[in-house]
Parts: structure tokens; sequence; C-alpha cells
């Protein structure tokens, strides 16, 4: 019977996606109609036949939304970003196999994988939508098979962050020749897992997805039903093992879980000491992270923004803990994350020569601090954003000001649009991602309206939210199908339709005319 279920979905996936063109190539070049705007953007929707999932829910807020706004386009903008994870990233949604337990794959876009945090972050564009429901099509489904779908990969390997699709789907996996050394990894096939880089906002990232399910939809039943619980009993350990410092109390190297190294010509693709990476002194209580979240190497492991955010949603996870039944696990939960709170604030925050307390991006416990920002959520931009922090606290907002300036060795600058930008794409390449973080974290009307042209201008016509773009030549930029970053920017929308309404009916068609 099940299996009949997943034959079905299988043959329409297949109907569906016959004559539609790939999005990869799609996204590439300028479709029409196109806005009638100075920016003359492209409609980057693909057509309906094609669409990944169909949301009643979404449409409706697209449409009325867009009703909202009055420059044409950021209307156009908005209206091509905000479905762009429903429109092309859902690259099946079923069953697992003999079992009710859904399960739904979502691309990171232009690669054909999943990773933990960009799923998490897909979903969260559509939370302000998300309502308690039953139904096949509704967002709450969408949400449960991510849900199940991301501690499968946890149980698989709770050090990896990007996996290939389920043996149900029937989708083929996608080489990926530069994890070849991957292959180390104890549960390692290249059919199950796309990379293995240990990264521990991933980890947040699957509490984090299911945080905001439950809250949205008082859904604890749930959580009881599948391997949610197994789930994150896997990510305490790898939590708790992830605090052992690189030398033992008698000066021995530390024997630990996880260790990376890489064949490649790129710094961050690697880490240091054999794939140890730089020494990690006793006593931060911070929790190590070998990678970022732009999956580039981190410098020192005590990274600040993913403790930020393992801490914040594992505090609000351990209430799913609580409410079905899980004392013990919930009572852990809490107190790991408010130690977390504890070690961040002792170890986390670093006086400048000014005299003003600063958050650091990266520590290692001795003395070595990193003070830079980086674009990719978490980051400390974001840290009132996934709910951290209030964006009033001092420390954090000493913080944005050094960020936000040319202080931020990754802090991009340029004639066309000046936002943070990261290692990832090297110095010169603003990322987009950061600029709508700024939004989303601001209250200054200026601030707001400034970020929001410098986005509007810069799509280079395609009108689609890029990862990255050279700062003094549009047409130079990174990533033409990055569906987070799009789903992101609609929420940001969402955000400014709910706290600023105003900002939605002023043009965009040229500097002057905004100030
Ligand atoms: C808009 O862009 C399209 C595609 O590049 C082009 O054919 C069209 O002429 C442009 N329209 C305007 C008004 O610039
Ligand atoms: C979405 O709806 C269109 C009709 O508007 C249909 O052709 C398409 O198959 C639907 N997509 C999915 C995934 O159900
Ligand atoms: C869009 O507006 C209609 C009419 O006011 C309303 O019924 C519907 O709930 C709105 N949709 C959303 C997602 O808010
Ligand atoms: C390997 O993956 C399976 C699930 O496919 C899991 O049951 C098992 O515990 C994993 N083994 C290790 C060593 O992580
Ligand atoms: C589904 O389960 C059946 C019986 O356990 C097994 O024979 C079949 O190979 C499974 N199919 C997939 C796609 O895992
Ligand atoms: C997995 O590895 C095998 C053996 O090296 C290779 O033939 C196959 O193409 C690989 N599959 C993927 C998806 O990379
Ligand atoms: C944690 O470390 C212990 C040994 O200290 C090991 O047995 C266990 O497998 C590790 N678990 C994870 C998830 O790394
Ligand atoms: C780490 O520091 C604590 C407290 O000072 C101490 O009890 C513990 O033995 C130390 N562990 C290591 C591995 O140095
Ligand atoms: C430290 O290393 C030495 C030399 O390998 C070994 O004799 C000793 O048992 C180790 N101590 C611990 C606590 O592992
Ligand atoms: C749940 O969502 C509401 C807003 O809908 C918010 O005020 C509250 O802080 C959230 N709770 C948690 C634990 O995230
Ligand atoms: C932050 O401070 C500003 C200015 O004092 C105030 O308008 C705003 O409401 C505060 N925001 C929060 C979330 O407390
Ligand atoms: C801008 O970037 C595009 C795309 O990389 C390139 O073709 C063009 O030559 C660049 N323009 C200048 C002035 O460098």
């Amino acid at each position: 019977m099940r299996n009949n279920i997943i034959t079905t979905a299988l043959a329409v996936a297949t109907a569906v996606y016959a004559d539609c063109p790939d999005y990869l190539s799609y996204a590439l070049v300028p479709h029409g109609p196109f806005s009638g705007g100075t920016y003359n953007l492209s409609y980057m929707r693909p057509d309906p036949a094609c669409r990944t999932f169909n949301s009643t829910i979404v449409e409706s807020a697209v449409t009325n939304i867009s009703n909202l706004i009055t420059d044409p386009d950021l209307k156009r903008l908005f209206v091509n970003s905000y479905p762009n994870t429903l429109d092309t990233a859902i690259k099946w949604k079923g069953t697992a196999n003999g079992s009710d337990e859904e399960l739904t794959f979502v691309i990171t876009g232009d690669i054909n994988a999943m990773w933990l945090r960009d799923s998490a972050n897909q979903m969260q564009s559509y939370l302000p939508l998300l309502t308690a429901s039953d139904a096949y099509n509704s967002l709450a489904s969408l949400y449960r098979g991510v849900i199940n779908l991301q501690a499968r990969y946890l149980l698989i390997d709770p050090y990896c962050n990007s996996f290939q699709p389920p043996i149900e789907s029937g989708v083929s996996p996608s080489p990926n020749p530069s994890a070849s050394d991957d292959t180390v990894r104890p549960n390692y096939t290249n059919t199950s897992i796309f990379e293995c880089k240990y990264e521990l906002d991933s980890l947040a990232a699957f509490l984090e997805v299911s945080s905001n399910y439950y809250n949205a939809t008082q859904d604890a039943t749930f959580f009881k039903k599948y391997q949610w619980v197994d789930a994150v009993e896997t990510i305490l350990q790898v939590a708790t093992n992830m605090t052992v410092p690189t030398y033992t109390a008698d000066g021995n190297v530390s024997v630990l879980s996880y260790s990376f190294t890489r064949l490649t010509n790129r710094a961050s693709e690697t880490t240091e000491n054999g794939g140890l990476g730089n020494p990690f002194n006793n006593g931060t209580g911070l929790i190590r992270s070998f990678f970022r979240p732009s999956d580039d190497a981190t410098i020192f492991q005590g990274f600040i923004p993913a403790n930020m955010m393992f801490s914040r949603y594992l505090a609000s996870a351990s209430l799913i803990a609580a409410a079905i039944g899980e004392n013990d696990l919930a009572q852990r939960m809490s107190c790991m994350a408010s130690g977390l709170r504890d070690a961040i604030t002792a170890s986390g925050i670093v006086t400048t020569r000014s005299g003003g307390q600063i958050y650091a991006y990266e520590v290692d416990g001795y003395m070595g601090h990193n003070i830079m920002d980086d674009a990719n959520i978490p980051s400390l931009l974001a840290a009132p954003f996934f709910g951290y922090l209030d964006v009033n606290d001092t420390v954090y907002q000493n913080t944005r000001q050094l960020i936000l300036s040319a202080q931020n060795p990754y802090f991009m600058r340029g004639p066309d649009i000046s936002a943070i930008g990261g290692a990832h794409d090297g110095p010169g390449y603003a990322w987009p991602m950061a600029a709508i973080v700024r939004i989303l974290t601001s209250n200054d009307d200026a601030e707001i309206t400034q970020q929001l042209q410098e986005i509007v201008s810069t799509t280079d016509g395609l009108g689609l939210i890029h990862e990255s773009i050279n700062t003094y030549n549009i047409s130079d930029w990174t990533r033409q199908w990055f569906s987070w970053a799009n789903g992101l920017f609609g929420q940001m929308v969402l955000d400014l339709e709910d706290r600023k309404p105003e900002l939605l009916k002023q043009s965009f068609q040229g500097n002057s005319s905004t100030a």
C-alpha cells in the first residue's frame, strides 16, 4: 500500500520534471514579462506545471504582500524570491518505506543535496505562515518531512553537513569528488552522504526547525512518533565530545571523535595540525566547531555565533522534550543551554582598545580571538534575528557598529553595494544575505531604505538574490540559484510589512528618489 503511494509520487514527480527546464540554466537568463522598472527585472518563477510544491497560503501571501509594494522592481524581486524554495527546491516529498513517516528532501538550489542548515532555514522563510495541519499540501507536512529526514541524517553521521536523497525517493545521488577524503567517516557511503564537515550550526539547525514547528503548531505528539529523541541524544553526545580540549590535563593530545583533512589548494577547505584544527584550550565551556556556516574551516574553534544559536535553540527545543515527557532529556538540554550562555559571556567577549566590549567571532580559549563577521547565518550580526539576544543589547550594538565598518576585515565596500562578505567568495564580494540581516536587525528607516535600494539595484536584471556580488561590478556575482537567500529576502519583506509597512510604499527607482 505504502509502496503504491511512493510509486505514485514518483510518477508525478517524473511527469512534472520531464518537460521542465533545469532551473540552473533557467535562472541564468532573463525571462519576460519584465518589471517595467529602472532595473528591468526578469520574471523568474517557473511555469506552474514545473513548480516543485504548491501552497495556497504562500501564493496568497505573495499576492497580498506584493499588492502592498509600490515599487515595480521591489515587487518583482519579492514575487520571484519568496516562493523560490517551494517553486524549485522540494526535490521529493513522500514517506519512509513501510511507514507513515513523512520525508521532505529539500535541495539547496544549484547543488542537488540537502544541507541541514539550508533546509532548516529554507523552511524558516515560511514560518510566519505555518499553522497546524495534517494535509499533504500543508507547510506543516513539509516541516515534518524535513525534521524526520534530518533526524535520519543525524543518526547516519551527526558530523556531516550535507546529505544525499533518501533511498525511497528514487532520486539519484550527486557525485561530490571533493569529498573523497570524507570516506574515513565510519558510516560514509557516497549514496547517503554528500559531505562531512562538522559544523555546530548544522546541529543547531535541527533544533531550530524543530522548535519553529512546535512553537507554531503546538504539535508535541509528532516528536514522539519517530526518531526525534534519538537524534537529540546524538546531538548532545556530539556537543559534549566537542568540549574536549586539545591537550589532556597531563599534556597528552586528547583523542577526539572527529578530525578532518582534505587535499585542496584552499586553506579554508582543510584544517591545521593533521585534522585537529588549531589548539583549543580547556575551560572555555564552549563547544568546538571545525567549520563555519559558509562551510569554511574555523580559525579558532570556539566559534561564537554557532554557540549562540545552539544555546538558543537547545533551550527552546527542551520545551518539546518536556512536552513529550522526556523530563531528564529536557533537563540536560536546558542545563547545557544555560551553561553555554554563561560560557559565551565569559569567553566570547573582548575589550577593544577604546575600552568597549564586543563579541569575538571566534576564540581559542588561550588569548587568541578573531574579530570579524562573515555573511552566513549564524553570524554575529544575526544574533538578535535568531533570538539569542535583544537587538538593544549593548555588547551587540558595539559589535554591530564595528562589523558594519572597515574595521571588519570582511566588510566589503563599493559603489553598488556595501555589505559583509566572507572568505568563501573572498575579498571584494558583498553578500546580499548580510544586507538582508542588517535590515532584519535595524529599527532605522534610513538604514533599511538604503540596504533595500542596494539589494533591489544589484540583481543584474535577473530578479533573484545571488550569493555574493562584486562591489564594483554587479554583473560579476556567484550562484544564480541560492534558494535560502531568496526565501530570507521574502521573510524580511513580510517582517517589514509587519513592522514598517510605510517603507514598502517607497520608490527604489534610483538613489536620489529614495532619500
Ligand atoms: C529588459 O531586458 C530584456 C532582456 O534583456 C530586454 O530584451 C529588454 O529590451 C529590456 N527592456 C528594457 C525596457 O530595457
Ligand atoms: C502545482 O500546480 C500545477 C497547476 O497549477 C500543477 O501542474 C503541478 O503539477 C503542481 N505541482 C505539484 C508538485 O503538485
Ligand atoms: C490575503 O488576503 C485575503 C483577503 O484579505 C485573506 O483572506 C488571506 O488570509 C490573506 N492571506 C494571507 C496569507 O495573509
Ligand atoms: C550508521 O548509520 C545507521 C543508520 O543508517 C545507524 O543506525 C548507525 O548507528 C550508524 N553507525 C554509526 C557508527 O554512526
Ligand atoms: C522497502 O521495504 C521492502 C521490504 O522491507 C524492501 O524489500 C524494499 O527494498 C524497500 N524499498 C526501498 C526503496 O527501500
Ligand atoms: C560512488 O562511488 C562509486 C565507486 O567509486 C562510483 O562508481 C559512483 O559513481 C559514486 N557515486 C556518486 C553519486 O558519487
Ligand atoms: C563521544 O565520545 C565517546 C568516547 O569518549 C564515543 O564512545 C562516542 O561514540 C562519541 N560520540 C559521538 C557522537 O561522537
Ligand atoms: C579542565 O579544567 C578543569 C577545571 O579547571 C579541570 O578540572 C580539568 O581537569 C581540566 N581538564 C583538562 C583536560 O585539562
Ligand atoms: C600519556 O601519554 C603517555 C605516553 O604515550 C602514556 O604513557 C600515558 O599513559 C598517557 N596518559 C594518559 C592519561 O593517557
Ligand atoms: C513562540 O512564538 C512566539 C511568537 O509567535 C514568540 O513570542 C515566542 O517567543 C516563541 N517561543 C519560543 C520558545 O520560541
Ligand atoms: C530598542 O531601542 C529603541 C530605541 O530606544 C526602541 O525604539 C526599541 O523599541 C527597542 N527595541 C527593543 C526590541 O526593545
Ligand atoms: C563585470 O563582470 C562581468 C561578468 O564577470 C564581466 O564580463 C565584465 O567584463 C566585468 N566588467 C568589468 C568592467 O570588469
